[in-house]
């Protein structure tokens, strides 16, 4: 019998290069994906269910019929400025129903969960560098939604043993362009994608703020390529079904790049020049968030080899290129 796991949100960015990794070792992905990007996805390498990750008798369905390895748990309200003007469906999405799938899969005896955390839940940091230890102040909703189900995961492995495994990812950009996976959300708000919409559509671009505490005055990120996440995804399962504990690893390239940065490598990269205008900041914003992958590499045996900030944008805009073709 294939082997299969359950990725939530798989029809998504992360979601869905995760899926496509874990078929490529031999894995069938079962995706529950509301869809709610209006995103296509027609892959026969998975298979889709357009259902809610929260409605138990979708998921007794699939926990008896595919008897999946794993809970793989994308699916999230995910914009970090959306998040301050509207808590509610962060709470009730990343929050409660996330509650609800793990109340289901113990139900059901699935006890392996590799949850998508987020570097949002350190806060403002002034280090140029986070290991996992560091304190945890989230400076905005979204980043607090992650830190809870952090905490319940902890006492839901004490109580009823789960297994879990963290992934803090960082600023997740690029994509598997020649498999036809894209980045595609519906509002965008991600730096990357806008910027490749300013270079190819003459769309202004507005930087959020320019008194940073930081090198050039604009927020520093992190950025990570899609690819090493999902493989990411799969260093947990590997290290969950060795039998070592539940564990939190930041998922990063261990490099920061301000949003300045971003602008002069896409418009060298795109070869076009762009509008670009200084805005207020995005309430919910910390300055600097750069990840310490040491626990990663020396635990989880995982690296980045695909998070060269060149190569991250090349693949983006080839996959906005492929996307209009
Ligand atoms: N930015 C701009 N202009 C824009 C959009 C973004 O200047 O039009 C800036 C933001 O202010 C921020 C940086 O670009 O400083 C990155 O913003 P994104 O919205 O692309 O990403 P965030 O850092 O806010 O959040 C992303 C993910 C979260 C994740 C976080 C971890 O959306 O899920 O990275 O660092 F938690």
């Amino acid at each position: 019998m294939t082997k299969t796991v359950l990725i939530t949100g798989g029809a998504g960015y992360i979601g869905s290069h995760t899926a496509f990794y874990f078929s490529q070792k031999g894995y069938h992905p079962i995706i529950l994906d509301t869809l709610i990007h209006n995103q296509s996805f027609d892959h026969a390498w998975a298979t889709l269910l357009q259902y809610d990750f929260a409605e138990r008798a979708v998921l007794q369905d699939i926990f008896e019929q595919y008897k999946p390895e794993a809970v793989i748990h994308c699916a999230a309200e995910i914009a970090v400025g959306k998040s301050v003007q509207q808590p509610f469906c962060f709470y009730e999405n990343n929050v409660s129903k996330t509650i609800s799938l793990l109340d289901t899969m113990l139900q059901h005896n699935v006890t392996n969960f590799i949850f998508s955390s987020s570097a949002a839940i350190y806060g403002d940091v002034q280090l140029g560098s986070i290991p996992e230890e560091h304190s945890k102040e989230p400076v905005n909703p979204y980043g607090k939604t992650k830190l809870m189900i952090e905490m319940v995961l902890q006492d839901f492995q004490k109580a009823y043993n789960l297994n879990f495994i963290c992934l803090r990812y960082f600023n997740v950009a690029g994509s598997l362009v020649d498999h036809n996976l894209h980045e595609q959300h519906k509002p965008e708000t991600h730096v990357l994608p806008l910027l490749i919409h300013a270079a190819f559509e003459q769309k202004p671009f507005s930087i959020f703020g320019n008194d940073y505490d930081t090198k050039d005055g604009t927020c520093m990120r992190d950025f990570v390529h899609v690819w090493d996440v999902a493989h990411a995804h799969w260093c947990a399962l590997q290290h969950m079904q060795q039998g070592n504990p539940s564990d939190y690893f930041n998922i990063g390239s261990g490099v920061g790049a301000s949003v300045r940065n971003l602008i002069e490598l896409t418009s060298n990269i795109a070869k076009k020049e762009m509008i670009i205008q200084n805005s207020q900041k995005r309430a919910g914003d910390p300055a600097l968030l750069i990840a310490n992958v040491a626990k990663a590499a020396n635990i989880l045996k995982w690296k980045p080899q695909y998070s060269d900030l060149h190569f991250i944008i090349q693949s983006a805009v080839q996959s906005f290129k492929k996307q209009k073709e």
